[in-house]
C-alpha cells in the first residue's frame, strides 16, 4: 500500500477519457489512499457520481453550492485536507482555466484555492492537444508548478490516432506514487539485469533458469520512483516495463553481459539481480535436431562469463549489488560469494521461498552489516534496499 492514508482529490472533468477515472478510484483505493471526488458538470454526462461514490466510498461535489457543506466553502474545505489534487481527465477547457487563474466552478475553485500539489492528466482530442493556444496553456501550467501527466498518443475514441490520449489508470497510479516517493536516488545513473536467460540449443530448444524476474523489476521501480536514471537489461520475462525505466531485452548470457558492457561506463549502481545461465550450449545447431537422428543426444557445455564480477573488475567500477539465491545456509554462501565476485553488497534469498513468488525475505550482507529484511511483498523489500544502497552510496 503505496499511498496509505494519503488523502487525494480526484477531479473529473467531461471527456470520455472519465471511464477510465473509475478504474484509477480503484487503483488508488487499493493502494490505501483516500479519494474525494470532485466533478464537472460536463463529467456527470460520461460517468455518474453515482458510479464514483460507490468506488470512493464518499459522496462526490458537483456543485459549489452544495447545501450539505456547513460553511458553504466545499472549495477551500476539500483542498485544505487533501495531499494532492489530481484531475484525471483534464479537458483543454479546465487546462485553459488553471492557465489563467479562472474559477467558476467547484473544480476550478478549489483549484485556485490550493495549498497542495496539482497533477492533471490530459485527455483530448490530438488537434486540441496540438493547438497552439492548448500548448500555450500547458507551458504555463508547467511554469506555475502544475504537474503534467502524459498524454500518450494512440487510438482516440473519435477514430483519429494521434498525441492526446489520457495515461491508463495503472500508468497514473505509478506516476502519482513516484511523485511522493522521496528522492534518494535523484539523478543516479542505476543499470539493473533482471529475469533468466535462454541459451538456444537449436531454433526450438533451450535451457534456461527458473526466474520471474519480479524481483529485478520490482527494484528497477523502486530505484525509478527513488528518482533515479534506471536502464534493466531483462532476460526472456512477460512482465510490463516499469514507468520511467529504459529497458533492453536478451535471451542469451553473452547479450546480457554485451549490453551491460555497454551501458556500465555511465552506471553509478550496478544491481546484479538476474538469474545468468552458468553455461550454454558450446555448439547450437541452426536447424532443429531431428529426434529419429540419434536416439540418446550430449550436450556440450561451456561456462557463460560472469556478469557481476566482471564489472566488479572493472578499473572503475559502479557500486555493485549482487543477488544470490540459496537452497540453505544463507549468510555464510552469501558472504562467500560476496568475497569472490569482490562486491560490496550482497543480497541473499531462498529459493524456494522466492522463485515465481510476489513475496520474498532477504538477507543484505554487506562490508557494514548484515541486514535481514522479514517476509514482505517483492515492492516493499525493493524499497527497502534502494533505500539502504542509497544510505551506503551515501
Ligand atoms: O554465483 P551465482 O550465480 O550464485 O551469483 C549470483 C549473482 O551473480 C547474481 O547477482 C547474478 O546476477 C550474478 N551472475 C552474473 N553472471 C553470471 C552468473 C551470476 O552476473 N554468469
Amino acid at each position: 500500500m503505496q499511498l496509505a492514508d494519503k488523502k487525494i482529490i480526484l477531479g473529473i472533468t467531461g471527456g470520455i477519457a472519465a471511464y477510465k477515472a473509475a478504474e484509477l478510484v480503484r487503483l488508488l483505493t487499493q493502494q490505501g489512499a483516500q479519494v474525494q471526488v470532485v466533478m464537472t458538470q460536463a463529467a456527470t454526462q460520461f460517468i455518474t457520481p453515482v458510479t464514483m461514490q460507490a468506488l470512493s466510498g464518499n459522496p462526490v461535489f458537483t456543485d459549489q453550492w452544495d447545501a450539505r457543506v456547513s460553511n458553504n466553502m466545499a472549495h477551500i474545505n476539500l483542498s485544505r485536507e487533501a495531499d494532492a489534487i489530481v484531475v484525471a481527465p483534464a479537458s483543454a477547457d479546465f487546462l485553459a482555466k488553471v492557465a489563467h487563474g479562472l474559477a467558476d466552478d467547484l473544480l476550478s475553485t478549489l483549484c485556485l484555492a490550493r495549498n497542495c500539489p496539482l497533477l492533471v492528466a490530459p485527455a483530448m482530442n490530438r488537434e486540441m492537444w496540438d493547438n497552439v493556444a492548448t500548448q500555450r496553456n500547458v507551458a504555463q501550467c508547467r511554469a506555475d508548478r502544475v504537474v503534467i501527466l502524459g498524454p500518450v498518443s494512440g487510438d482516440q475514441a473519435c477514430g483519429e490516432v494521434g498525441m492526446g490520449r489520457m495515461l491508463e489508470a495503472a500508468d497514473l497510479v505509478q506516476d502519482l506514487i513516484a511523485y511522493f516517493t522521496p528522492k534518494v536516488l535523484k539523478d543516479r545513473r542505476v543499470l539493473i539485469t533482471a529475469g533468466p536467460t535462454y541459451e538456444p540449443i537449436d531454433p526450438v530448444r533451450g535451457i534456461t533458469n527458473s526466474s520471474s524476474g519480479k524481483m529485478g523489476f520490482a527494484i528497477a521501480r523502486a530505484a525509478a520512483e527513488a528518482g533515479a536514471r534506471v536502464t534493466l537489461i531483462a532476460g526472456p520475462t512477460a512482465l510490463p516495463t516499469p514507468r520511467q525505466v529504459r529497458r533492453v531485452d536478451v535471451q542469451t548470457a553473452q547479450q546480457m553481459m554485451d549490453e551491460v558492457l555497454g551501458y556500465v561506463n555511465r552506471a553509478e549502481i550496478f544491481i546484479a539481480v538476474a538469474a545468468v545461465a552458468d553455461w550454454r550450449v558450446e555448439n547450437t545447431s541452426a536447424q532443429k535436431i531431428k529426434k529419429t537422428a540419434t536416439v540418446d543426444a550430449t550436450l556440450k557445455l561451456v561456462q557463460n562469463p560472469d556478469i557481476l564480477a566482471t564489472v566488479a573488475g572493472l578499473a572503475n567500477p559502479p557500486y555493485c549489488v549482487g543477488f544470490a539465491a540459496e537452497s540453505q545456509n544463507l549468510e555464510t554462501y552469501v558472504q562467500e560469494k560476496r568475497r569472490a565476485k569482490n562486491v560490496p553488497m550482497m543480497v541473499g534469498n531462498l529459493a524456494q521461498t522466492a522463485l515465481g513468488s510476489d513475496h520474498n525475505e532477504l538477507l543484505i550482507c554487506d562490508d557494514k552489516a548484515v541486514t535481514p529484511l522479514p517476509r514482505a511483498s517483492k515492492d516493499e523489500l525493493a524499497r527497502q534496499l534502494v533505500t539502504l544502497i542509497a544510505k551506503r552510496i551515501g
